[in-house]
């Protein structure tokens, strides 16, 4: 089933709340949370603790993206605050296989992501591990920048790789999606599709009813 993830990193810092009540209010079950620590990416945003906050506020699923720099650091922490995917870039680790088990071990979904540069070889090994796989189809970083259609490839490489090893984890896009680059993404095998910019810049409601015109749901 097709999901959309409205990203926070997109709305009020100042009304977590407010924000949250918001995005449910529109029926979708998903939140995208983008961690980002300044080393991984050159932009800040919040950790466990803002996670942990914004959790007595919601029930959505918490999809929480880690743009962060040895992540397996931080898997007790984003358990404990109520992540429900965990969600952490093999460019970010020498260890990923066992930071992906940490993160299963712990309770949480685990997910892995790769940036417009990485190839999917880099994830093939961890395939059978994991519950996401999230293909950046941005730099990651920042909000607001344009869909790099050579992403579309590796969605289509690793949903084969999906069908050729009989394995059912979700494929995710996360950057430049919008009414018409959501609909190339679910062509190519996606199937979670987060959106900052193109929700919130408008009505939130009424620009997720585009996505899910585009995607005929
Ligand atoms: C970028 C983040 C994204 C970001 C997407 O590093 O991972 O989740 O919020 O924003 P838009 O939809 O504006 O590209
Ligand atoms: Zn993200």
């Amino acid at each position: 089933m097709n999901k959309i993830a409205p990203s926070i990193l997109a709305a009020d810092y100042a009304n977590f709340e407010k924000e949250l009540k918001r995005i449910e209010d529109t029926g979708v079950t998903y939140v995208h949370i983008d961690i980002m620590d300044g080393q991984f990416v050159p932009n800040i945003s919040f950790g466990a603790g803002v996670v942990a906050s914004m959790r007595k506020y919601s029930k959505l699923v918490f999809d929480c993206h880690l743009m962060v720099v040895n992540p397996e650091r931080y898997v007790d922490d984003f358990a404990q605050a109520g992540a429900d995917i965990m969600t952490i870039h093999t460019e970010a680790t020498p260890h990923i296989h066992g930071a992906l088990q940490k993160i299963k071990d712990a309770g949480m979904k685990a997910g892995v992501a790769i940036n417009p540069g990485t190839p999917v070889a880099s994830l093939e090994t961890v395939l059978n591990v994991v519950d996401q796989v999230l293909i950046m189809t941005v730099n990651p970083g920042f909000g607001g920048q344009a869909f790099i259609l050579e992403t579309l490839e590796k969605v289509r490489q690793v949903a084969k790789l999906r069908e050729e090893k009989g394995l059912s984890f979700d494929i995710e896009v996360d950057g430049g999606i919008d009414n018409k680059t959501i609909a190339l993404a679910k062509k190519a095998g996606a199937s979670v599709f987060v959106a900052g910019s193109y929700l919130f810049k408008k009505d939130l409601k009424a620009q997720i009813d585009t996505l899910k015109a585009a995607l005929h749901d």
